[in-house]
């Protein structure tokens, strides 16, 4: 179960009926069975939602970092991995978490933190492309950051983290729909269809519609779950548009850099109705490319 003890809900029910206004109960109740009886799946540990919680505040002070941290044990081992290796270069080894962080700094936690998460959203997909999907993940989130600093978005974090999210819905479908689901990534990875519209066509839903079902359950803020759902129709959005359109333009320069499962060099961003509406041409997305390039080289040691 995805938590302890819960039961349908009717919350569940509410969260189906936005998602698919016009589909039939038979549908609704697909997909809702499928986020409510998926396996394996345990609730979000709270450490790291509290972790993502303080990363979205621009301002956290380093000590409520460093508390978090502490709280985790792979985390703490990971900071101390991190501050230890070759990369700081430091005299004596350092040995605890209020150090590490100190020497570190904010950004660099929150990096490893965020990483972290992702980590621990796709272990459970490990045999099926785990590496590649975090991977689509990760660069999608640098993409929609770089994008949401370009147009001046409030809150640049968020941006990142509805990016690192986008795709969560992808390996809960794998691990219950896992035969039809083996089809699907082998289409997608042979570039002859794309994830969105073959689960449309072969269930029904999406990996949007089941994110989004999911982020609700883990009481994600109502921005995250509305950009999760709609990241593959922005223009749909009935509010929060502008972060879809971010959350969906990063993920289209993932596809055409070829980051993850689905690649399409032939794709132009630029075109599409999300760069419109955020007014960035092919020079913006150009550097924003380049951006995210340079950094998930500089993020891979994070990452390992
Ligand atoms: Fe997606
Ligand atoms: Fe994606």
């Amino acid at each position: 179960m995805l938590e302890t003890g819960e039961q349908p809900s009717s919350e569940a029910q509410a969260g189906a009926l936005l998602l698919m206004p016009s589909a039939s109960g038979a549908l609704r109740e697909d997909v809702d069975a499928l986020v409510r009886d998926v396996k394996d799946l345990p609730p979000m540990p709270a450490v790291i939602m509290r972790a993502m919680e303080a990363v979205q505040n621009p301002d956290v002070p380093i000590m409520t970092l460093q508390r978090l941290i502490s709280q985790d044990q792979a985390l703490s081992a990971k900071i101390l991995k991190i501050v230890n290796s070759a990369m700081y270069s430091l005299r004596c080894e350092v040995s605890t978490v209020s150090h590490a962080v100190s020497v570190l700094g904010v950004n660099t936690v929150k990096a490893v933190v965020m990483a972290a998460s992702v980590e621990w959203i796709f272990h459970t997909a490990k045999d099926l492309g785990q590496k590649l999907m975090a991977e689509h993940s990760w660069g999608t989130a640098l993409a929609a950051r770089a994008i949401a600093r370009r147009i001046r978005y409030e809150n640049v974090e968020e941006a990142l983290i509805a990016g690192l999210m986008h795709d969560i819905g992808k390996p809960v479908m794998m691990k219950n729909l896992r035969d039809r689901y083996e089809t699907i990534l082998g289409e997608v990875y042979a570039n002859r269809a794309d994830f969105h519209g073959q689960e449309m066509a072969i269930f029904g839903f999406s990996h949007a519609h089941v994110g989004s079902l999911l982020a609700r359950r883990w009481n994600f803020p109502p921005q995250l779950v509305q950009t999760v759902l709609y990241h593959h129709a922005p223009e749909a959005a009935p509010e929060y548009a502008q972060l879809a359109n971010i959350v969906n333009l990063g993920n289209l320069l993932m596809v055409k850099m070829g980051i993850g499962f689905e690649k399409n060099g032939e794709l132009l961003p630029e075109s599409t109705p999300a760069a419109v509406a955020l007014n960035l041409d092919e020079a913006d997305l150009r550097e924003v490319s380049v951006e995210v390039e340079t950094m998930l080289e500089a993020t891979t040691a994070l990452r390992k």
